[in-house]
């Protein structure tokens, strides 16, 4: 149990590496704007997490503005909530060194998302992309942030932030120096899957255009890529029992249900019986009326980097304000001279 004091801090942050989509929307950046208006809230851009595959310079760039312009139009308030680019502020690095010395190569081993992402060919993977969940412990610990918003891909990673920051508080003889951080993840649109296959998370990597909607698709995009989702020759149940077994089918429905707040239940008391001939269209429907909106507020805001610039430069200085000092006790605690 932790016995951890501090106030309830809410971070989370998106990798700068691919187009925006749906899943991002309705498993982190929905609740990012939710919490807001709650809680003290930090979220970032993780510029140096994304580089940990390899990035065209100015491709990076243009993703860092592209992820920072999402935020806004989905509605976090850069007013209300921090806003930043992780390079900006250097606490990040050191508190993620320190931390690489409290974890053990054991528990990354275990980390699936590196088997994923590094393939058969492990040995050619970066180091950065080995240590990247030790990187993401720093995010979240230097500025001993209590919740993070995230979706269900991330519950390792979360887990392992909260073995560093329990080794470190035990190590250095520090109690409850760092919170254990609690992930957010519950909730519609944690997991949302492949438009081809129900049983793949949506990701932008995803090597067919159909199975991703991207916040910056358009009304058409968004209608066709919904109208060649893959799904089964049954209708729609009037159960939620009816949907194990059709992984397609679920996931429509659950995007539906996170997009208007229903539960997966009312949405078949809504639609149960009905042939995806007449689903589609509704999900379709819905999914312009809420996406395309923040798509076009992307495209006006990501013509207009010097706001952008503002928005990031005032939130570095926000951030570091919080960090720098945290990063200040912790080589104290460890032991190096001031
Ligand atoms: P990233 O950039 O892969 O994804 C950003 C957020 O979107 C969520 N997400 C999904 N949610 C539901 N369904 C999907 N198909 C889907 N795909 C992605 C992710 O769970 C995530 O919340 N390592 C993190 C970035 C990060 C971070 C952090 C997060 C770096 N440091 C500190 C929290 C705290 C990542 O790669 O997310």
């Amino acid at each position: 149990m932790s016995g951890y004091q501090g106030p309830m801090r809410v971070l989370s942050g998106i990798q700068t590496s691919g187009g925006m989509h749906l899943g991002n929307y309705l498993g982190a950046i929905r609740k990012f704007v939710d919490l807001q208006h709650e809680h003290e809230c930090l979220y970032f851009l993780a510029d140096m997490h994304s580089i940990t595959v390899w990035q065209e310079p100015e491709k990076l760039r243009a993703q860092t503005f592209h992820i920072a312009a999402a935020y806004l139009a989905a509605g976090v308030d850069p007013n209300i909530a921090t806003i930043f680019h992780q390079s900006a502020v250097r606490a990040h690095a050191q508190l993620a060194w320190i931390f690489n010395c409290v974890a053990r190569l054991g528990w990354l081993d275990r980390m699936t998302q590196f088997k994923d992402k590094a393939g058969k060919d492990a040995e050619r993977a970066s180091v950065g992309l080995y240590t990247y969940p030790v990187l993401q412990a720093a995010d979240i610990l230097v500025y001993k942030a209590t919740h993070v918003p995230v979706g269900q891909d991330q519950k390792q990673h979360l887990e392992l932030s909260r073995d560093i920051a329990g080794k470190f508080n035990h190590d250095f003889n520090a109690p409850d120096f760092f919170p254990l951080p609690e992930p957010l993840i519950k909730g519609p649109g944690a997991k949302i899957m492949s438009l081809r296959d129900g049983s793949k998370k949506m990701s932008k990597s995803d090597p067919s255009e159909n199975a991703c909607i991207f916040l910056r698709d358009d009304a058409d995009a968004i209608a066709r890529k919904i109208k060649k989702a893959k799904t089964d020759p049954e209708p729609l149940p009037s159960e939620e029992k009816g949907l194990e077994d059709r992984p397609e089918a679920a996931n429509l429905v659950g995007i539906y249900a996170a997009l208007t707040g229903k539960s997966n239940a009312e949405v078949l008391a809504e639609f149960g019986g009905q042939g995806f001939g007449a689903f589609k269209p509704a999900l379709a429907d819905l999914v312009v009326d809420k996406i395309a909106p923040i798509g076009n507020e992307m495209r006006r805001l990501e013509a207009d980097h010097a706001y952008l610039q503002s928005v990031l430069d005032g939130g570095a200085e926000r951030a570091a304000a919080i960090a720098d000092p945290v990063v200040k006790e912790v080589k104290d605690i460890v032991g190096f001279v001031a």
